[in-house]
């Protein structure tokens, strides 16, 4: 069969002079060069545009006409390296500048010069973190940021991993928590075990679902625990569900708390949880993914009082201290528990005898697995410790000056009191207007031409635009702006649909 993706004659492979593959040409170093120059020239002008709060956080356009102004289409023949750099070019064009201070739709953004550096060092350098082998130093890296992440939750003896985000870590915790309980299911399958129940709250991350789903524990058997009226959960209703759970013969095995939920930014009450967890012999788990880099503030670590009782703490550096995605990790207070997780299987094609070193890749769930420990160190080491902690207080303190902008404004309303770093709050348009349209009116408005974004939920049917104040570089006077813009449209659009009626 003709394979009509193969090359048809053997010279594509070397220099066609217009950028194919260059494999015995002389001029591929000057190419290459020319190529890396206009690649460094393009990212240094999007660095500055987007420090810049006058551009815009995005060019947008709809797929359709981005399909058709981006020729996607990968051709026979390469491009030169001229043209790579405009591509490079375009593609930033049209990229959501997530570094932009008045993007504040995702609970990441920001731009982090030495966590960035590491990020591209660690392209550079291409490896995979399973052996020390092939990443020494980047093995010796990841340990030290487990310890130092251990020793700020508490954990004295723990260890941990990195791993790809705040829902792996929400799977691993539960997938270790299942082990414990269950050991034999890691091999005999979940056929045989009592049912399995896990613990969280209503306003807990979809992640947990996906993982009971994926370990065989099935997401009906995962219990949303009610919240109070801030969304963290009531410790009594975990009581009363686990207590039901046992009396109907069921297991329960896993409680999973949030340190900051995805809306309303709330803090479980880990303490009085890990009293009940505990009691029931449950692993208890706190997702820590967006709010556990409270652990660093001297003012607000409180908010995770009793972390060191948990049994796992999920904390993501690409959040709250602005690593460029991704940098997760999920910790644990017992060393070996993670590689009792992993069945032995015949790796000595990958793990050696010899080295002294400990081979990361035996305690997760990845073979390959990119190295994201370093740019945190990196930003860690540049920063430092006092630094990193401020940068948290600042961003608490910002969203308190956010809230207090809604609380003083008579056309703005909080949706729920503000507890950390996001702010839930609506415009009040004139009456008649439908709240919750107008208020997705306005939120597309802003995106859409570029002067901000902000993203939304609901609550209690009521649809909430919530401001994630989670860039560190953000100042008072970028909140003063950002409202600034919300109103301006918010007036604008209601003079429009003023003159509609
Ligand atoms: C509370 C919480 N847990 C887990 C996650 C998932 O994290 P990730 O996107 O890194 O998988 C999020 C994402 O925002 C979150 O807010």
């Amino acid at each position: 069969m003709v394979n009509d993706f193969l090359p048809d004659d053997e010279s594509r492979f070397t220099s066609d002079g217009n950028g194919g593959l260059h494999c015995a040409d002389a001029s591929f170093d000057g190419e290459q060069d020319v190529l890396l120059k206009g690649i460094f020239r393009e990212i240094e002008l999007y660095i500055r545009q987007t420090g810049d709060v006058a551009d815009p956080v995005l060019n947008y356009q709809s797929a359709e006409a981005l399909a058709r102004i981006i020729d996607l289409n990968v051709a026979d023949h390469g491009i030169a390296a001229t043209e790579f750099a405009k591509l490079v070019q375009r593609y930033l064009q049209y990229s959501v500048r997530t570094g932009h201070k008045l993007f504040n739709n995702q609970l990441f953004s920001g731009f982090n010069a030495p966590a960035f550096a590491g990020d591209i060092i660690t392209s550079l350098t291409n490896t995979s973190m399973y052996t020390f082998e092939v990443a020494p130093l980047a093995t010796l890296i990841e340990q030290e940021m487990v310890r130092l992440m251990c020793r700020y939750v508490g954990f004295s003896q723990g260890d941990g991993i990195f791993l790809s985000g705040g829902s792996n870590a929400n799977l691993v915790a539960m997938f270790t928590g299942r082990n414990r309980i269950a050991p034999a299911v890691k091999s005999k399958g979940v056929g045989g075990a009592p049912v399995l129940k896990a613990f969280v709250s209503e306003a807990a991350h979809y992640s947990f679902d996906t993982a009971a789903n994926l370990l065989g524990i099935g997401s009906d058997n995962l219990v949303r625990v009610p919240s109070d009226a801030c969304g963290r959960m009531i410790p009594g209703a975990l009581e009363v569900a686990m207590t039901l759970a046992l009396d109907r013969g069921e297991q329960p095995f896993f409680v999973g708390a949030t340190g900051g939920t995805t809306l309303h930014g709330a803090f479980d009450p880990i303490d009085e949880l890990a009293d009940i967890a505990h009691r029931q012999g449950a692993w208890l788990h706190v997702d820590g993914s967006f709010g556990g880099s409270v652990v660093l503030s001297r003012h607000y670590r409180h908010f995770v009082q009793g972390s060191d009782r948990a049994d796992s703490f999920g904390w993501t550096p690409h959040k709250l201290m602005n690593i460029p995605l991704i940098c997760s990790a999920l910790l644990v207070k017992e060393k070996g528990v993670l590689q009792r997780n992993l069945t032995d299987l015949d790796t000595d094609y990958l793990f050696h005898q010899g080295e002294q070193a400990e081979d990361l890749g035996k305690k997760s769930i990845q073979c390959g697995r990119h190295v994201d420990a370093v740019k945190l160190w990196f930003a860690w080491k540049y920063y430092g410790l006092d630094a990193y902690s401020r940068r948290i207080d600042h961003m608490m303190e910002l969203a308190e000056y956010a809230a207090m902008l809604v609380a003083t404004n008579p056309r703005l309303e909080i949706l729920v009191p503000r507890q950390s770093f996001t702010v839930c709050f609506r415009y009040l348009p004139e009456a008649g207007a439908d709240v919750n349209a107008f208020n997705l009116q306005l939120r597309d408005h802003l995106r859409k031409s570029g002067a901000l974004m902000m993203n939304y939920g609901f609550i209690h049917e009521k649809l909430s635009l919530r401001i994630a104040i989670t860039n560190a570089e953000m100042t008072r006077r970028d909140v003063d702006l950002l409202f600034d813009k919300l109103l301006t449209a918010a007036a604008e659009l209601e003079d429009r649909r003023m003159q509609s009626c």
